[in-house]
């Protein structure tokens, strides 16, 4: 279930969901070299163990692997124990772990989607993107699927370790986020409201709100309803998330709970068409991680810079 190298004593010790490829595993690498004890999870033993593999390097500190399916409660239950018996407390969750909300294209069939990067050259952001669009499909069981497991996995993830982060002396949550779960993606003014109504808004509300914009897109009502049009299951997660943030960091005022996009990123998520590499947007992530003023709670980080949800 879990391999290890030696772990100091006194550093502080971080989980990164995800964290056996693109951005999760350059967080790995980052919170490494800072001095952090690394708990690198993964959903497949065998692509965690092997991503552990290439953290064994010189100059590195301590990274440690378990198993996490983040959309598994007996995975998630095991996890906790773990670091229960292992070290008593987390002092940092990255939850970093989520899918694109959509079928991929057929027309990479099983070639390595890092040989199709050339294909971008001289692409900008927005043409990127829309060539990302076009070639997804968006499905029912593909949107479930993504709030199932972007928004209820990371929040099943967070509850079940908020004690052992109660125990640190300085636990913080890092909830990779997107500017395309930005508020502004909503149009329609009384859901945008009440998402950003963050003193009256409740986890309840926020479950009947993700279920009401499921049966909406079965039947074709995104549009009409004003939910985020063109990936809306991964915008609506997302911003889902962040409210879930945003309620977080009040209930838990001893904590350090904020929202970090790492922008536009080359990973199997965006199919490589990203304009920064894993270890930019990593960048983006750990910055807000090692945030020097550990008082800042329920806030949202745009490439490392604090700006609005809306
Ligand atoms: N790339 C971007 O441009 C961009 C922009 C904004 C935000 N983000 C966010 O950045 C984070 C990392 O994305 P990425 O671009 O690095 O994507 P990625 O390369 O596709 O990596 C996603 C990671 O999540 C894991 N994962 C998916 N479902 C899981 C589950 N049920 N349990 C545990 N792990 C699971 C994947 O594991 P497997 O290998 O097993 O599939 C993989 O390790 C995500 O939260 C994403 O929304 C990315």
């Amino acid at each position: 279930m879990e391999g290890s190298m030696s772990s100091s004593p006194n550093s502080r010790i971080a989980l990164v969901t995800g964290g056996n490829k693109g951005i999760g595993l350059e967080v790995c690498k980052q919170l490494g070299s800072n001095g952090i004890t690394v708990v690198l999870t993964a959903r497949d033993q065998a692509r965690g163990t092997s991503a552990i593999e290439e953290l064994k390097c010189p100059g590195f500190s301590d990274v440690i692997f378990h198993q996490l399916d983040i959309t598994d409660a007996l995975s998630i239950t095991r996890l906790a124990n773990f670091l229960k018996n292992r070290f008593e407390r987390l002092d940092i969750l990255v939850n970093n772990a989520a899918i694109g909300g959509t079928e991929r294209p057929t027309i990479f069939g099983s070639i390595p989607v890092n040989k199709k990067v050339q294909q971008f050259d001289g692409m900008d952001r927005t043409q990127r993107l829309e060539w990302l669009f076009k070639n997804c499909r968006e499905t029912y069981q593909a949107t479930k699927q993504c709030l199932e497991t972007n928004y209820y996995g990371t929040k099943q993830v967070t509850e079940a370790l908020l004690p052992l982060l109660q125990c640190s002396p300085d636990g913080r949550i890092v909830n990779v986020s997107s500017s395309v779960g930005l508020l502004w993606q909503f149009r329609n003014e009384e859901l945008t409201q009440e998402l950003n109504d963050i003193d009256h808004l409740t986890e309840k509300r926020l479950d009947e709100l993700l279920d009401m914009f499921l049966k909406d897109f079965e039947a074709g009502r995104v549009q009409v309803r004003g939910w985020p049009t063109e990936f809306p299951a991964y915008k609506v997660a997302k911003a889902a998330m962040n409210a879930y943030s945003r309620i977080l960091a009040r209930r838990h005022p001893a904590l350090c709970v904020n929202c970090a996009d790492p922008g536009f990123t080359s990973t199997d998520m965006t199919l490589n068409t990203g304009v920064l590499t894993p270890e930019e947007g990593a960048r983006n992530i750990v910055r807000v991680v090692l945030l020097p003023d550990g008082e800042l709670t329920g806030a949202y980080f745009q490439e490392g810079q604090q700006a609005s949800f809306l």
